[in-house]
């Protein structure tokens, strides 16, 4: 039997790349660049499956292709806000991706962010580097402690619930979170967890808020001028879900008239271009998208990725098939 062909449109972990070759007939990006969408509408009348991940745009004019090849989009990474889902359904095109394999990393970048906006981590930094430190004294870099506070999880999925665990058990954190859905109250009792019925209601009372909601037009600016107005003075945003939940514009302003305290962001709009705005300010923390950047996790994503695609060619629904 021939091998199906595969495309994978990034460079992976070095394991999980040498065991795709034993299987599968694979083309890899050698280039490591996000390809085009021409490039994308190509390889759809090549491959029988692409591996895409979240620096590929794959838009409705991906699947204007006549009779495409390829049946399925294993996507590295479980976001895929990216990729028009109503479009790949109607070229009849399974997007499958990778979930719980990254909930303990991104939750542990969550409170990376949350540590060092809290205690001007990236400032003390820059001192330091910049040869600028002059020593100890009561009044220097201080910040504020996470012990105890109030932290507000939007979206109480698996990753929110990861955050909830370290926030809670680690620093006696007091969590409320807001979910689309009800949560389950034997959920709920494991962080002493308490849900509100509107976000407005998280805004006011949290001192931490943490966005883990999914991305995509349903919460595209979900947290924007209005938002912000509800915000504690004294409150730290942290974003490691998707840029486009943040108005950028309005975190800008908010930043700017001291609206909140300060801003951790694993995650931008438009990335690797970031609002320029953004850098001017010393109590935005700014990491380059990390969330599930370990070995274990990259390595676990992608034999994730491998297992879906092999429920896939078997005839079997893939486990963690989203459309
Ligand atoms: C994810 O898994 O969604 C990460 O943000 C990388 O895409």
């Amino acid at each position: 039997m021939t091998k199906p062909k595969i495309l994978v449109s990034r460079r992976w972990p070095e394991a999980v790349e040498t065991a795709m070759v034993e299987k599968y007939d694979v083309t890899f990006n050698i280039k490591d660049k996000p390809l085009s969408t021409n490039e994308f509408k190509d390889a759809l009348s090549i491959y029988d499956a692409i591996l895409p991940t979240v620096t590929d745009k794959i838009s409705s004019e991906v699947f204007r292709v006549k009779n495409p090849r390829t049946k399925i989009f294993g996507n590295y990474g479980v976001g895929f806000s990216h990729i028009d889902i109503p479009a790949a359904k109607a070229a009849g095109i399974t997007v499958s991706n990778t979930p719980d394999v990254l909930s303990d990393c991104t939750a542990d970048i969550t409170l990376t962010l949350m540590l060092m906006a809290a205690r001007r981590a990236g400032e003390g930094e820059r001192e330091v580097r910049s040869g600028n430190w002059e020593g100890w004294r009561p009044r220097h870099l201080i910040g504020t402690r996470i012990t105890g506070k109030t932290l507000g999880i939007i979206g109480f999925g698996r990753i929110g619930r990861e955050v909830a665990k370290r926030a809670h058990f680690g620093f006696g954190m007091k969590i409320v979170v807001q979910n689309r859905s009800k949560i389950g109250n034997d959920i709920l009792i494991r962080t002493n967890a308490h849900q509100v019925d509107n976000i407005d209601e998280l805004l006011e009372t949290s001192d931490f808020i943490s966005l883990h909601c999914p991305g995509g037009d349903d919460n595209h600016h979900l947290i924007s001028t209005k938002q912000f107005k509800k915000m504690k003075n004294s409150a730290i945003l942290i974003n490691t879900a998707r840029g486009e939940v943040v108005d950028d514009n309005a975190l800008i302003l908010a930043l700017k008239s001291k609206e909140i305290s300060a801003v951790g962001l694993d995650v931008f709009n438009n990335e690797p271009n970031i609002n320029p705005e953004l850098m001017k300010f010393e109590n935005a923390i700014l990491l380059p998208h990390l969330g599930s950047a370990t070995q274990e996790t990259r390595e676990a994503m992608g034999f994730r990725v491998l297992d879906n695609i092999a429920d896939f060619f078997e005839g079997k629904v893939p486990r963690d098939k989203v459309a």
